[in-house]
């Protein structure tokens, strides 16, 4: 193993989340970071649609499905495969693609969602510039199809690596939301350059 690998597996199992996540067998401690940002703004509400992009492994999508319950529906999208979760139907595919978009209408069967979420990150090259380019595209596109499913007065919670164009598609949200904040949630690793973007109040 090199040593780069062996620092990272080292500060992995040192990370409480990471720790916490594998006591509470969850499929990924991302789920703190969503459940951070939902116990400030009360995202879910019983009964609610909402759109997970970016779902696997799915603890997002997992949170997503208690809270809306069995009343609610949860809609996830991911390249990758996933393993079933309660009440979350699964779409497999590139979110970027077109054809996925129409799945995901369909699926909302001339429903609104109250909620978009996306988790979604690309593959990283390790140049910084690289991977805050294709981030912002994944960005774009969870709010391209957040404005094509969302229902008045919905919220897109969106995550986002920060770069010189972050504070564009920022200022570019505020456009059609009433009010758009960005969030760090402590489990968020503070050398990443992640941040959340939480846009509220769609102007449909
Ligand atoms: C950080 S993981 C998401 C973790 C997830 N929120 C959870 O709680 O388990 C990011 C995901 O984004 C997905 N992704 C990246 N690009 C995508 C794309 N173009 N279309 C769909 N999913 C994509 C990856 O396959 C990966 O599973």
């Amino acid at each position: 193993m090199s040593k780069s690998s062996k620092r990272w597996l080292r500060e992995h199992n040192r990370d409480q989340f990471v720790n916490q996540a594998r006591r509470s067998q969850l499929r990924s401690r991302a789920v703190f970071k969503l459940e951070e940002i939902d116990q400030r703004h009360k995202l879910f509400q019983p009964g609610q649609i909402v759109v997970d992009l970016g779902a696997t492994p799915g603890s997002w999508s997992g949170y997503a499905s208690k809270k809306v319950g069995p009343a609610g529906k949860v809609i996830a999208i991911d390249l990758l495969e996933m393993q079933p979760v309660e009440n979350v139907t699964f779409l497999q595919g590139d979110i970027t693609d077109e054809q996925l978009l129409q799945q995901c209408i369909a699926e909302l069967n001339n429903a609104e969602a109250a909620l978009v979420i996306s988790d979604m990150a690309p593959n990283l090259s390790g140049i910084a510039v690289t991977d805050q380019a294709n981030s912002l595209y994944l960005a774009e596109t969870a709010r391209d199809l957040a404005f094509s499913v969302l229902e008045n007065g919905g919220h897109l919670l969106v995550k986002l690596f920060q770069g010189s164009d972050s504070d564009t598609f920022r200022k570019g949200l505020k456009k059609q939301f009433q009010k758009v904040t960005l969030h760090k949630p402590r489990a968020s690793q503070a050398n990443s350059s992640e941040i959340y973007v939480l846009a509220k109040g769609y102007n449909a």
